[in-house]
């Protein structure tokens, strides 16, 4: 008789950790994602037309209107249904395209012109809409409940005499990723993986050093507002290197500089905080805010910012097939493949997933705080409590 073989194994396949991965309205990781401020376009993406929007799988509309206030409301309009993204950008805000009626960046309906001029109607009425906070060339919504609503948080390797900052997509795992944010997520927490996929299997994507299988030790630690990995690897002349990236509970992330120069003795924080945010629970858009670094006063160009659709960055040549992407994968590759929604009862979790764990926990506890109607981790109400200090770096030194 034979070892067990497949057959039968799609008769039995286990259904997805909704708890952990679902994120529409009304679903515990939908109602977690929505107490945080969210990422859902550029600024410099809000133009004189209106922008459609869709993040944790609801369809929205944004604008910026002629005093500059951005607004995010409910793409379809009040009045009978018609998307305002065929409306039109005026001084104080989007006017339907159908009927005209006119709304601010908060939904306030300013006219109705087709109604009798003494008439109330526009008084009843309110556009669906969120609270909008633009930063580092970023545009973020809060969806949450508006008495939860927490202050935006500084995180502190954004802020500053000097810092200058971009923004962009990060179009890596496509311009929209065809899976679940939460394994694209945990991607950061999962260091080995830059052994093998960024390192050995095909090409070096990254510096040399995610190669180094040779004496290196990971740590999982938790963080106040997530989790971290310290990777440290020893040399034979004696120079140690430790590297630490960041995952903040629960779709934001930092890590350091993946182009680290082996051949310094020195410590640098990491200059970018990266977002994956949510379409809905099957696709996934991701931002990046960077502090770019500043070289005899002239600003130097972020790879991370220039990669190729699909590619992590500038360096990597682009694939322009599917055999191409067969011969050098990378992380769109390795993430979009485990499927639409990874299914976590099919895993056979190791040794090396230590931080996937460690972060799903995560993620589980601030289910529960809201559960139990706390706020979750890394939520501040106070203004003058909202610094993030992040700990994501490179460090090279000699003993
Ligand atoms: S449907 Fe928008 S004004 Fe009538
Ligand atoms: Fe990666």
């Amino acid at each position: 008789m034979n070892e067990m073989t497949g057959y039968g194994r799609i008769a039995q396949r286990p259904q997805e950790n909704a708890e952990l991965t679902h994120v529409e309205f009304g679903t515990p990781m939908g109602e977690l994602m929505r107490r945080y401020w969210q990422p859902f376009c550029l600024s410099d993406e809000l133009n004189d037309l209106p922008k459609a929007i869709r993040i944790l799988g609801e369809d929205l509309v944004a604008f910026r209107d002629g005093q500059g206030r951005t607004g995010l409301v409910d793409r379809h309009c009040a009045h009978r249904g018609t998307s305002l993204e065929y409306g039109k950008i005026e001084e104080n805000g989007i006017r339907c395209c159908f009927h005209g009626w006119l709304f601010d960046p908060e939904g306030r309906c300013l006219e109705q012109p087709a109604e009798p001029e003494d008439s109330t109607s526009k008084d009843r009425v309110r556009q669906p809409w969120y609270p909008t906070h633009e930063f580092g060339g970023l545009v973020f919504a809060y969806m949450g409940p508006p008495e939860r609503q927490p202050e935006f948080p500084e995180f502190d390797i954004l802020t500053g005499d000097g810092v200058v900052l971009t923004a962009y997509r990060n179009i890596s795992r496509g311009a929209i990723a065809e899976c679940n944010w939460l394994q694209i997520q945990e991607n950061a927490m999962d260091p080995v993986h830059t052994a093998f996929l960024h390192q050995s299997i095909n090409v070096s994507h990254f510096t040399e050093l995610f190669g180094d299988h040779g004496e290196w030790q990971l740590d999982f630690e938790e963080t106040p507002f997530g989790m971290k990995y310290v990777r440290t690897s020893k040399f034979e002349d004696g120079r140690q290197y430790t590297r630490v990236a960041e995952n903040f509970v629960p779709n934001a992330r930092s890590i350091p500089d993946p182009f680290f120069a082996e051949d310094e003795t020195m410590h640098e924080k990491s200059r970018l905080i990266g977002w994956w945010v949510p379409v809905d629970s099957t696709h996934t858009i991701g931002f990046h805010i960077e502090s770019l670094r500043v070289v005899d006063g002239k600003t130097v160009p972020s790879l991370l910012a220039e990669g190729e659709e699909g590619r992590v960055s500038a360096t990597q040549a682009p694939r322009r097939s599917y055999e191409e992407t067969q011969r050098d994968p990378d992380d769109r590759e390795a993430q979009v493949s485990q499927g639409p929604i990874a299914i976590h009862a099919l895993e056979h979790l190791a040794t090396s997933d230590k931080g996937v764990v460690l972060f799903r926990r995560r993620l589980k506890e601030a289910l529960e705080a809201i559960e139990r109607g706390e706020d979750p981790v890394g939520i501040s109400r106070d203004p003058a409590n909202r610094t993030i200090e992040v700990c994501a770096s490179n460090s090279m030194v000699n003993d």
